[in-house]
This record gives structure tokens, C-alpha cells and sequence, in this order.
């Protein structure tokens, strides 16, 4: 194994459980940080389980199953992530939360042609980068949900990133992951969720206004655009609370009025609609 694949995953959400289960069955060994001990345990559960329907639809073999489950430990501190040669930060979509974990992470990671990555969606990576003593390190490597499933990963590199920790990023997510890279700037949203957010929060208000119900909003973008889901249902994948975070994020920096998340979805959240993950979103999930 190079040394390359000593990876540490910081946060076990959503995004974080995917990019466990796609480095653990890529041949890394994964070293996860979750916030407490439930954390952790519930996130050892849910890979097991994640691993277990790929091993039951005849995707991996029992022993890939068993390989990549051996390949992952849990734990709650970031100094654990001492010989780490690539981390992966993956928690809540925070800017003060973020900084602090770069900050131990710039402390405790010891290899100086470490890769700190960060799989923000819209924060600044010279936010990131600023409060390290060697922001060189730092770069954004953003995925997309469901991790497992989707082949991109937008590589973002900061004007303090250097050279070699981009291509090294570069060199992981694809050589290791096999999944696609494009390089794009340190600007909100950077490239797809630019392009994505201003259009999922029109579908909000276009629901809104009562245009259309969510089934038609839906309808309308799947069977006449042909996209794999409509955009309500994207939001509900997602989650309603991520994309609001994201949302106000980019509007902060840009003051585009089409990135401030649209009332309705504020509202949403409030009342613990988050999407799937709670159930019910845009749509109902039993
Ligand atoms: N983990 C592992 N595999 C999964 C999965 C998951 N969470 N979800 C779906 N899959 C697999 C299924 O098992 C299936 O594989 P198979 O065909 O080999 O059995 C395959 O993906 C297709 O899944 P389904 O048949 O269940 O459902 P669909 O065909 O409807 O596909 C989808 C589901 C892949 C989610 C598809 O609808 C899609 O591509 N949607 C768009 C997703 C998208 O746009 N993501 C980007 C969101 S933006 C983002 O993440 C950025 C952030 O910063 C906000």
C-alpha cells in the first residue's frame, strides 16, 4: 500500500459515512473522527450495513465485504489522525466548526505533503486555509450525493494551496477512487453548486407561488429535461438543513439574491423537514 491511502475522515453524516465505505472498498485504511462515541458507533453500524446491501445485490464478494469492514477504525479524536497522509473533513456545513477542526488537524497531522481536504460545499477554502500555519496543505475536494454512486469530485484549490497538494488530491481521487476530477476556483459555490443551488431554490419558490405542486415541479424537470430526480426531490436528498447552510454561505459572499434560501425552506427546517433523512421533506419517505 502507498502511503498515500493512511486516510482520516472527519464527520460521519451523510457525506461522511459515503466516503468511508468509498476509500474503505478503494483499499485504504480509514481512520474515522466522529464528534462523540455514539457517533462512532453509529456510523461502524451503518457502514456495515451500507457494505451489506452492496454484498446482498452481488456488487462485492463476502470477502471484499469483510476486507473493507477490517479496513476502517473509529474513534473520537483528531489527533488520532497523527500519520495520516490524506484527511478528508466532512462535518456540518459550519464555518467556525470547520476552522477549528483545521486548526487541530494543522497541528496533529504530521507528514508536511499531508493533504488536509475539505468536502465543504460552499465555504471558502482560504477560510479554511487561513487559520493553519501551512495553508499549502489545504484544499477543497467536494463530492456529491451519494457518494458511492456519483463520479465527480470538484478539486478547489486556494490562491494559497500549493501545487503539489492539488495534483496530490488529485491523484487520490482518482487513481485511488476512480472517480472523475474537475479543477475549479476558490469562488462561491465553486462550479456545480453555482449552477445547481439558484436553480433548486427557484423550484422552492416556483412551489411556492403555487405554480405547480412539488409532484409536478418534479414531473416536470424528470420527463421533460430528463434529469435522474426532479429538484424537490434533489432537495430532500440533500437535506433541506445542508442546503440552507449552503445557501447562505454563497449568499453571504456573493449577495446573489438567488442564492438566499428561499423562505419556505427556511421555514421547513425550523419545523425538522429536512428531507429524507427525517422523513419528510418536498415529499414523504416511510
Ligand atoms: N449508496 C450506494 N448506492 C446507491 C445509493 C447510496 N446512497 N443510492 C443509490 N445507489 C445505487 C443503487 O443501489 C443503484 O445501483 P444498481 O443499479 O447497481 O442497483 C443505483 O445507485 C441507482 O439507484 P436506484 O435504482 O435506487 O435509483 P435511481 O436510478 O433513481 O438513482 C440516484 C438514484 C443515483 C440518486 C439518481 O436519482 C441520481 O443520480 N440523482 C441525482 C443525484 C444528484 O444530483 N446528486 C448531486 C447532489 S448535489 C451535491 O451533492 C452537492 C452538495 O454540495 C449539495
Amino acid at each position: 500500500m502507498t502511503a498515500i491511502e493512511r486516510v482520516g475522515v472527519v464527520g460521519t453524516g451523510t457525506m461522511g459515512g459515503g466516503l468511508v465505505q468509498v476509500c474503505a472498498l478503494a483499499g485504504a485504511d480509514v481512520r474515522v473522527v466522529a464528534s462523540g462515541r455514539a457517533g462512532a458507533e453509529r456510523a461502524e453500524r451503518r457502514l456495515a450495513q451500507s457494505l451489506d446491501r452492496q454484498w446482498a445485490k452481488g456488487r462485492i464478494t463476502e470477502a471484499e465485504r469483510n476486507a473493507a469492514v477490517a479496513r476502517v477504525s473509529f474513534g473520537t479524536e483528531l489527533k488520532s489522525l497523527a500519520d495520516r497522509r490524506f484527511v478528508l473533513e466532512s462535518i456540518t456545513e459550519s464555518l467556525p466548526a470547520k476552522q477549528d477542526v483545521f486548526r487541530v488537524l494543522d497541528e496533529v497531522v504530521e507528514d508536511p505533503a499531508a493533504v488536509l481536504a475539505s468536502n465543504t460545499s460552499s465555504i471558502p477554502i482560504a477560510s479554511l486555509g487561513s487559520v493553519t500555519r501551512d495553508p499549502g496543505r489545504v484544499v477543497g475536494a467536494h463530492f456529491f450525493n451519494p457518494v458511492p454512486v456519483m463520479p465527480l469530485v470538484e478539486i478547489i484549490g486556494s490562491l494559497s494551496t500549493s501545487a503539489a497538494t492539488s495534483d496530490r488530491a488529485e491523484e487520490f481521487v482518482t487513481r485511488t477512487l476512480g472517480k472523475q476530477v474537475i479543477r475549479v476556483g476558490d469562488r462561491p459555490g465553486f462550479m456545480v453548486n453555482a449552477l445547481l443551488v439558484p436553480f433548486l431554490f427557484s423550484a422552492v419558490r416556483m412551489l411556492d407561488a403555487g405554480v405547480a405542486d412539488a409532484e409536478d415541479v418534479d414531473r416536470g424537470m424528470t420527463l421533460g429535461c430528463g434529469h435522474p430526480m426532479g429538484p424537490l426531490a434533489l432537495l430532500d436528498l440533500i437535506g433541506l438543513d445542508v442546503i440552507v447552510a449552503v445557501g447562505e454561505a454563497m449568499y453571504a459572499e456573493s449577495r446573489d439574491p438567488a442564492c438566499a434560501p428561499p423562505t419556505l425552506l427556511l421555514r421547513m427546517v425550523e419545523c425538522g423537514l429536512t428531507g429524507r433523512k427525517s422523513g419528510r421533506g418536498f415529499h414523504t419517505y416511510p
